[in-house]
C-alpha cells in the first residue's frame, strides 16, 4: 500500500487505475451515499458511529449494505498509512445500469470506492475563521449523507467568494448547520446546537462534543436557535471530522464576542484533543 492506493469494488489499486463506467448511477444521478471516517494515531475514531450512520444513509436510499461493520473495518484499515491524522472517504453508489432511467435498475451491483487522505489542520484553527449566513437551499433529506451535494457546494463557494471559510445555513429564520459542518453557538452562557432532524446531518464530531460537554459540566442544550439569537452569541464554532472544532471569529462581517476564539472553545478543544489521545 502506498499513499496512492485506493479501494474499488474489491481491489486495492493505484488511484490512476481506478476507473468506473460513465453509466454509474453515482455519475449520472448522484445516486449514492458516503462516509468520512477520521483516524488518529493509526486508529479509526468512533468507527461504529460512522458505520451506524452509513447503515442509515443506505437504508434511506433503499440500498442493502454490501458488508458487515467488521468487514468494512477489514476493507478500510489498509488505506490508513502510518499514524498521521487522516481520514477515509467511502462512497457507495447504486452501481452501473445498462441505460439511464430514473427508476432503480434490477440486479445492479453497488459501486464501492474508498480512499485515504491526510487531515491537514486548517491554518486558522487556533485563530478562527469568518463565516457568512445564507438561506438554506437544500432538500428535505439532510440527515442522509448523500453524494448529491450540489446545494452544499454552491453554499460553500458563495462563502469562499466572500473570503469566508464556511456558509452557515438558515431555514425559516433558524440556523441549521454549515455547508459541510455542524454549528455550535454559546448563547447566554449555554452551548447550543440544533437538535437532530432531517434538516441537519447528525455529525459524529457533534455527538462527541455534546458528550464531552455533559461529562465536564459545560452547560449545553440541543435546541434550535434563530439567526437573531446567533447574532448575540459570544462564541460560534463549526465542527466536522476533517476540521474538528473551528472557532468562528466573524459572522456576516460582525465580530463574534471579542473577535477571538472564546474560553469555552479553548476548553472544548483541549478536552477533544485529550479525548482523541485517550483512544490511541
Ligand atoms: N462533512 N453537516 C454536513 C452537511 C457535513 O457535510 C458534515 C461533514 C457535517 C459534520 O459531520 P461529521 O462530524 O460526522 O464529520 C455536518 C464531511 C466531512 C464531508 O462532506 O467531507
Amino acid at each position: 500500500m502506498t499513499n496512492n492506493t485506493v479501494y474499488l469494488n474489491g481491489h486495492y489499486l493505484p488511484l490512476s487505475d481506478a476507473k468506473i463506467s460513465v453509466m454509474d448511477r453515482g455519475f449520472l444521478f448522484g445516486d449514492g451515499i458516503y462516509e468520512v471516517i477520521p483516524s488518529y494515531f493509526g486508529r479509526f475514531f468512533h468507527f461504529e458511529a460512522h458505520m451506524e450512520r452509513l447503515d442509515n444513509s443506505l437504508a434511506a436510499i433503499r440500498l442493502a449494505n454490501p458488508n458487515s461493520h467488521k468487514k468494512w473495518l477489514k476493507i478500510l484499515s489498509p488505506l490508513l498509512i502510518g499514524t498521521q491524522d487522516q481520514y477515509v472517504y467511502l462512497q457507495i453508489t447504486r452501481g452501473t445500469a445498462p441505460k439511464r432511467d430514473h427508476g432503480f435498475p434490477e440486479n445492479t451491483v453497488p459501486t464501492v470506492f474508498a480512499m485515504g487522505s491526510p487531515i491537514v489542520p486548517m491554518a486558522e484553527r487556533d485563530t478562527g475563521v469568518k463565516v457568512l449566513t445564507m438561506p438554506d437551499s437544500r432538500w428535505k433529506l439532510c440527515n442522509t449523507k448523500a453524494i448529491t451535494l450540489l446545494a452544499n457546494i454552491l453554499h460553500r463557494q458563495e462563502a469562499i467568494d466572500q473570503n469566508c471559510a464556511e456558509a452557515l445555513l438558515v431555514k425559516d429564520g433558524y440556523v441549521t448547520e454549515g455547508a459541510a459542518s455542524n454549528v455550535f453557538a454559546v448563547i447566554d452562557g449555554v452551548l447550543m446546537t440544533p437538535p437532530k432532524s432531517a434538516e441537519i446531518l447528525p455529525g459524529i464530531t457533534r455527538d462527541v462534543i455534546l458528550d464531552l460537554a455533559r461529562e465536564h459540566g459545560i452547560p449545553c442544550k440541543e435546541e434550535s436557535f434563530s439567526l437573531t439569537a446567533l447574532q448575540t452569541a459570544s462564541e460560534i464554532w463549526i465542527t466536522s471530522s476533517t476540521r474538528e472544532i473551528i472557532p468562528v471569529v466573524e459572522c456576516d462581517e460582525q465580530k463574534v464576542g471579542d473577535g477571538k476564539p472564546g474560553p469555552i472553545w479553548h476548553k472544548m478543544n483541549q478536552l477533544f484533543q485529550t479525548y482523541k489521545q485517550s483512544l490511541a
